[in-house]
């Protein structure tokens, strides 16, 4: 098999990556290790910045987002019982996000590429990328019980933090970064309306809580637990009752209860790889970086990837000019970096380490109070927020 373009991963970076290249008329195959029922119902991101929402709708698959996606204006902090709003339009010149789920993104991808698209092969696992130093790179990979190669010009891999594309870089020429944080978010989704119309990120002594949603009628809810916790020994009134005591206020807000239909422990860490290229294997998304989740940054970095790489590819077609494709890695880490950094703020701001003192515990509302009171503080949350725009 050959293509221009070999595709490692139907994650929201593979599938976007095949849609802009077949836009610019140039092939691909892609290959996931997964079902499509699988890809389509893991539950993960719901935050669409709103570069992201711009780049879905150039590519002509933001129809049924701009339906069923729900507008957000801001976000709401809550600490020591109070409530403090956060105006996005009027703090960023008139930038929002929208509330879109990742599995929604994946069905209308997969939907269209199915459609209009080149190959896209479900349960086809990537056992290696060879010779990715050469002009001519290979993806190794196994389709209904059959070892078979795709030969490309290029591969991307886009196959997440468990992949194996990141393997092919010489270890030698790699530098890691990484952090592991003593929590994980305990994430429900509950057959009832949101009880606030937009996301309540809590601090709380007891731990951070996130109310966030899916739809008008179906809430999703994140509650900080001890890294390594078992989502099974978490009773649903026990998970009503915690996020009850967190999300607290000193006015008469309720917390609406209803079925719990799905609940799950996600572990937390901040991870990059540095390069992320290696002559011509291209890293994109998860398979590069990590963030906590408390930024709503990881699928945003993987939507900025995949932009940076098909601009890259379309220039070298164009202008005959590899130099776009060479700076791949240092015009992706400047963004990732600045991800990082937020979601490691957002993270310290409102999670409790299980060793905080006193002083820390005061040291985060000193801070949340100077979000809420300086304009400058609340500016710099909600430009980070709503996402920069792609180079
Ligand atoms: P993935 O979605 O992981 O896709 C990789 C794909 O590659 C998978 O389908 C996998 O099956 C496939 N694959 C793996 N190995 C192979 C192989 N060897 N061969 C073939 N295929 C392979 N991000 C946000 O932006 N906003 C949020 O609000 C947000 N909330 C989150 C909440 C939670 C609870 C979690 C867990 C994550 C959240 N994220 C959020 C992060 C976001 O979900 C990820 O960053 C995003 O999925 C990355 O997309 P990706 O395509 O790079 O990787
Ligand atoms: C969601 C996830 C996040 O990580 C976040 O910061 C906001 C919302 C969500 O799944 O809805």
């Amino acid at each position: 098999m050959r293509t221009t373009v070999g595709i490692i991963g139907a994650g929201p970076a593979g599938l976007l990556l095949a849609r802009l290249l077949r836009n610019a008329g140039i092939d691909s195959v892609v290959l996931e290790s997964r079902d499509r029922a699988y890809v389509e119902h893991r539950q993960r991101a719901g935050i669409l910045e709103q570069g992201t929402v711009d780049v879905l709708r150039e590519a002509g698959a933001g129809e049924r987002m701009d339906r069923e996606g729900l507008r957000h204006d801001g976000i709401e902090l809550r600490f020591a019982r109070q409530r403090h709003r956060v105006d996005f339009p009027a703090l960023t010149g008139g930038r929002s996000v929208m509330v879109y789920a990742q599995t929604e993104v994946c069905k209308d991808l997969i939907a269209l590429q199915l459609a209009e698209g080149g190959p896209l092969l479900f349960g086809a696992e990537a056992l290696a990328v060879e010779d990715a130093d050469t002009d001519g790179p290979r993806v190794r990979f196994r389709h209904e019980g059959r070892e078979d190669v795709l030969e490309c010009d290029y591969v991307v891999g886009c196959d997440g933090f468990w992949g194996v594309a990141r393997t092919a870089i010489p270890s030698e020429l790699t530098q890691v970064f990484e952090r592991t944080y003593p929590f994980g978010w305990l994430g429900i989704l509950a057959d009832v309306p949101p009880s606030h119309d937009e996301l309540v990120y809590a601090r709380h002594d007891r731990g951070f809580a996130l109310l966030s949603m899916r739809s008008p009628s179906v809430s999703r809810l994140y509650l900080q637990v001890p890294e390594g916790t078992d989502a099974e020994t978490w009773g649903d009134e026990a998970i009503w009752d915690e996020l009850e005591r967190r999300f607290e206020t000193a006015d008469d807000w309720r917390l609406q209860r209803g079925p719990i239909t799905q609940k799950s422990v996600t572990p937390m860490r901040s991870y990059v790889h540095e390069p992320m290229r290696y002559g011509r294997l291209f890293l994109a998304g998860d398979a590069a970086h990590i963030v906590p989740p408390t930024g709503a940054k990881g699928l945003n970095l993987a939507v900025g990837d995949v932009v940076t790489f098909a601009r890259a590819l379309i220039h070298e077609r164009e202008k005959g000019s590899a130099d776009l494709l060479e700076a791949y890695s240092e015009t992706c880490l400047r963004r990732v970096w600045q991800a990082e950094r937020f979601s490691y703020d957002m993270t310290s701001l409102l999670h409790r380490a299980p060793d905080a003192t006193g002083f820390e515990d005061r040291l985060q509302l000193a801070r949340l109070e100077r979000i809420a009171s300086s304009r400058a503080a609340e500016t710099d949350l909600a430009q980070a927020y709503t996402g920069f725009p792609f180079d």
